[in-house]
């Protein structure tokens, strides 16, 4: 068998030739590595049989949506002025975390819409606020700033970012909300990473852009957004954009397989429930666009798989406040007089001698190294030197305490765990529709383009609104 993370990776890789398939060949791995390819016969067989099946997967799928792109037509509006798009992201809904239990409304929406049926791709690194900002601009974290949760400014050392921070000089790019304002229409922002900070047109109006406040009830944020259609007509938001903080918050306590996931699971498809119903009672399900993604996946850690940076001592010491972040994104900005090549030189020696333990699971790049599909160099902000963590690990400076089991991200974003859903319904989506896999930083002009908004430049393709919404 392929790993599992084989076949997904292979149609990503055809539709964005991406030049490498994640981490296996960015950290090589012990040849002890059982497998059941074990000579050359087997593996001709094998690649025989799986290209071959690949090839009739492709042809239906290319017969299929021809088909219902030139037979259907996008449903026309007969209530609402313009129209409007809903997008709700659930942090940390790994791709497939909906079929773990009844997921009626969900469901409904897969059923009576357009999925990817192989996920969401994120952006590297796979963090929240990167993802989020990629997904809001269209652009990679090197263009939009938020190249991380939390990072120095290299140029004034004392002055971090992080979640909090509305400072407008971190958030690069025109977010959509910013072009929806920007072309004189109202939105709202609701809780979504950046959507406090002003920008050009965007001001974050009160009523449409809450303090962001953790406490607040899923269901609440839901009626919120609903009770905008009460306004008139000119006043409704054109496009809301919604965060829920679960099922991350559970992921990382527990680990992606566990049933606390299973019921924060249920209870998102709960909070879809009550948007249906509320647009229902009025009348405009069928208009309202509802797009619901995630920002990552999720990967079960232990603490048996950490690695910790002193074990490196004998080979060179990485001083702690050379590093800006560690855990499953290692970053080091060593001072100016230290050669980073000569640490990256250094460390990737000690790791790979098998006397570090768990040392082959981390390889440390100068960030101009790391393969081109990490869209991870291009920013002053992007420390010297990045490490890959193999997914599951995690890196420490020092052991500090036994590591609870739990979940987290941050890996390498082809990684399959973590991938996220997609999943849009309303009048430009073909109903029961299949698309391939695709990276974030689509969303951006698929949604300027259902809001017939011009966009701002970024990191999109032109041609992907066109390859999935119906026609006008
Ligand atoms: C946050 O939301 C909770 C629940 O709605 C509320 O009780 C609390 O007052 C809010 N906090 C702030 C600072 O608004
Ligand atoms: C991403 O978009 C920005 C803004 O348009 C552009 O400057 C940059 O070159 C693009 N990068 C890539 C890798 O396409
Ligand atoms: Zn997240």
């Amino acid at each position: 068998m392929a790993s599992p993370s084989s076949i997904p990776i292979m149609l990503a890789h055809q539709e964005y030739n991406y030049e490498e398939t994640p981490t296996t060949s960015l950290i090589s791995k012990p040849p002890s590595l059982s497998s059941p390819l074990k000579n050359i016969k087997s593996l001709t067989l094998f690649s025989l049989i799986f290209v071959s099946s690949l090839s009739i997967f492709l042809a239906f799928h290319l017969i299929s949506s021809s088909f219902s792109l030139s037979s259907v037509k996008a449903r026309s509006l007969s209530k609402l002025p313009h129209p409007v798009v809903i997008i709700f992201s659930f942090d940390g809904f790994r791709f497939g975390y909906n079929l773990k239990t009844s997921t009626p409304n969900i469901g409904r929406l897969i059923a009576e819409g357009t999925s990817a049926d192989e996920g969401l791709i994120p952006v590297f690194p796979t963090l929240t606020f990167p993802n989020h900002y990629s997904i809001a601009t269209g652009l990679f974290p090197p263009y939009h700033g938020i190249i991380n949760n939390y990072f120095p400014d290299l140029e004034n050392p004392t002055d971090w970012f992080s979640a909090s921070n509305h400072d407008p000089k971190w958030w690069l790019g025109e977010p959509l909300w910013q072009t929806v304002a920007r072309n004189g229409f109202n939105a709202a922002g609701y809780f979504w990473a950046g959507t406090e900070v002003k920008k050009g047109a965007w001001t974050c109006p009160p009523k449409f852009c809450p303090k962001y406040n953790s406490s607040t009830p899923f269901f609440k944020r839901v009626d919120d957004i609903l009770e905008y259609f009460n306004l008139p007509d000119k006043e409704i938001p054109i496009l809301s954009m919604v965060y829920f903080e679960d099922p991350d918050r559970e992921g990382h306590i527990y680990g992606p397989d566990h049933p606390e996931i299973t019921k924060a699971v249920a209870n998102m498809d709960s909070v879809v429930g009550r948007l249906i119903t509320g647009l229902e009672k009025r009348g405009i399900f069928e208009e309202v666009t509802i797009i619901l993604l995630g920002d990552h996946g999720m990967a079960g850690i232990c603490d048996e798989k950490y690695v910790f940076l002193n074990e490196l001592a004998p080979w060179i010491q990485i001083e702690d406040n050379w590093i800006n972040s560690a855990g499953t994104l290692l970053t080091i900005q060593p001072p100016s007089g230290v050669s980073s090549a000569e640490i990256v030189q250094k460390m990737n020696e000690g790791l790979s001698s098998g006397k570090v333990g768990n040392g082959d699971m981390l390889r440390v790049y100068l960030k101009e190294d790391l393969p081109e599909r990490f869209h991870y160099a291009e920013s002053n902000r992007i420390p010297a030197i990045v490490g890959l963590v193999e997914e599951g690990y995690t890196v420490e400076s020092k052991r500090k305490k036994t590591y609870e089991c739990g979940g987290s991200h941050g890996y390498d974003n082809l990684l399959f765990s973590m991938r996220t859903f997609f999943v849009a319904h309303g009048p430009r989506f073909a109903k029961g529709k299949k698309i391939h896999s695709f990276q974030n930083i689509e969303v951006y002009n698929l949604v300027t383009a259902i809001l017939g908004l011009k966009g701002a430049p970024n990191n999109g393709s032109i041609s992907f609104p066109n390859s999935v919404l119906l026609k006008k």
